[in-house]
């Protein structure tokens, strides 16, 4: 049954946070490289979990080891120590979850396919009949406000475009958890706040289970229901932050709110300290 907005609403959705199910728990995570002979700890010591419909932000300075943890999650680099479980299945190494998505910051597009191949790639993959293919590739490409360049190539597209065709490519599989490692960290300023009111539709209405990586504070405070701050290199949990800023989210008028004020000054002293270490080191 629907129930009728009401003052008791926003307390329900937290009781609803406490018995929602966990999708990713990462349970005492160690990475260790060796580089020029010599082993270096990236990640130490990484507890956290993310719960079904949580948007969760992974933030830290540059180096810190946020890229090896979204890589051990989505099972691309095998672990030093630990365990992940998705959905209580542990994660195993090169074995594709079809539950799972990834939108990589580099733009990974094909360039000799145009917008609506690139975005139909997944589905040509999983062998999903023409016509079918065809309704819902046309549907992403409305979605992602690329109506008119379905027959554009890479190219001929400004970042912004592209980056929003390759998060098409992910979401028209579906997948129920959507790992994002900095996925707008290359475009500028005002082209990533387009990102981030498209990627907020999105996810405000389909509400997946959402791990994000990035290093800029104002972009995870408009995105992430919750933040993780990693320290410096090696990464280890430092501070857990619930985001309670309303919803839906205007990317321009969220920095208006007193929490993202309250938040951000408050996050960037503690994130200020890693970034210094970082440049320390
Ligand atoms: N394949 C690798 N071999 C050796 N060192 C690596 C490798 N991948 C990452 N590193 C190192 O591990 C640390 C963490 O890297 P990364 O996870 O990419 O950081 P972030 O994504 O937070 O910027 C960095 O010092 C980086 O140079
Ligand atoms: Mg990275």
């Amino acid at each position: 049954m629907m129930a009728a907005p009401s003052p008791g609403l926003a307390r329900a959705r937290d009781d609803d946070r406490a018995a929602a199910r966990t999708r990713i728990a990462v349970q005492c995570l160690a990475k260790r490289f060796n580089a020029s002979g010599r082993e270096f700890v990236a990640v130490d010591d990484v507890s956290f979990e993310v719960k079904q419909g949580e948007f969760v932000a992974l933030l830290g300075p540059s180096g810190c080891g946020k890229s090896t943890i979204l890589n051990m999650v989505a099972g691309l680099l095998p672990r030093s120590g630990g365990r992940i479980l998705i959905d209580d299945d542990t994660v195993e190494t090169g074995k594709v979850n079809p539950r799972v998505g990834y939108v990589f910051q580099r733009d990974t597009l094909f360039p000799w396919r145009t917008v609506e191949q690139n975005i139909g790639y997944g589905l040509e993959i999983a062998g999903l009949p023409k016509t079918e293919r065809a309704r819902r590739v046309a549907s992403a490409v409305e979605k992602a406000g690329l109506t008119g360049f379905a027959q554009s190539f890479p190219r001929m597209l400004s970042g912004g475009m592209r980056q929003r065709v390759a998060l098409m490519r992910t979401l028209i599989l579906e997948p129920e958890i959507l790992l994002m490692d900095e996925p707008f960290g290359a475009l500028d300023t005002h082209t990533k706040l387009e990102m981030h009111k498209t990627l907020l539709e999105i996810w405000e209405r389909e509400r997946q289970t959402v791990l994000f990586v990035t290093h800029d504070l104002g972009e995870a405070l408009t995105l992430a229901s919750r933040i993780i701050l990693l320290s410096a290199r090696p990464g280890r949990l430092k501070e857990d932050f619930d985001v309670a800023i309303a919803r839906p989210r205007d990317p321009v008028a969220v920095r208006e709110t007193a929490e993202f004020g309250r938040l951000y000054s408050h996050i960037w002293h503690s994130l200020g300290e890693e970034f210094r270490r970082t440049r320390a080191d």
